[in-house]
């Protein structure tokens, strides 16, 4: 199963999607490019650690959005690799028709909360503001409503009386890193 990942940020989950494959524990999965939409990301330092094609597609016109010539240079971008699975993992851009039309059904997205609670911007800040006692991480299949495809996989993590905003947000992490690879592992052995 060809995999490409789309990040926006540190890559930690693309690091963590990277370190289960090292192990074997990746499935059939095998991550053939990284592509980020910010040039000094640093899930793009990831390749050269891990021996995979990183680069930079420049997703302009737009800010928040993939839409017009940056859609087009994405897609193309994408396409060259052949995927099998498309793997937002922290990538902060909403996908419009052109784009989910071209990898149907092959595109995933990671996301900080138990969805459909808190979609959106800052999910772990919106139930952390809200006072919920638990909250988590969501693996999902990506389709036109902004973090509303159907669910493939979520973790639960508890919200103790002594946590911080960051060590929520560290566990809530620590719950993806564990999450995003165990689905792409087993999408690639069952195909659901
Ligand atoms: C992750 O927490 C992921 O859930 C979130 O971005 C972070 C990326 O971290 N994604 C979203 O909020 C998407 N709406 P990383 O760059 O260290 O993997």
């Amino acid at each position: 199963m060809r995999i490409v990942l789309l990040g926006s940020g540190r890559g930690s989950n693309a690091e963590a999607i990277l370190q289960a494959q090292a192990a074997g524990r990746l499935g059939r999965g095998q991550v053939v490019q990284i592509l980020s939409d910010q040039p000094a990301a640093g899930i793009l330092e990831l390749g050269s650690r891990f021996g995979v094609p990183a680069r930079f597609v420049d997703p302009a016109p737009f800010k928040t959005k993939l839409e017009g010539e940056g859609e087009d240079r994405w897609i193309a971008a994408i396409r060259a690799c052949e995927p099998d699975l498309v793997v937002l993992a922290g990538f902060m851009r909403v996908l419009k028709p052109g784009f989910l039309g071209a990898f149907a059904g092959k595109i995933i997205n990671l996301h900080p909360s138990l969805l459909p609670s808190f979609p959106g911007l800052d999910g772990i800040g919106q139930a952390w503001r809200r006072g919920v006692k638990v909250t988590g991480c969501t693996v999902h299949r990506v389709t036109a409503e902004v973090d509303g495809g159907p669910i493939l996989d979520q973790l639960a993590v508890r919200v103790e009386p002594d946590d911080t905003f960051a060590s929520l947000a560290a566990k809530i992490h620590a719950a993806e890193h564990v999450l995003l690879p165990a689905v792409i592992a087993r999408l690639s052995e069952t195909g659901a």
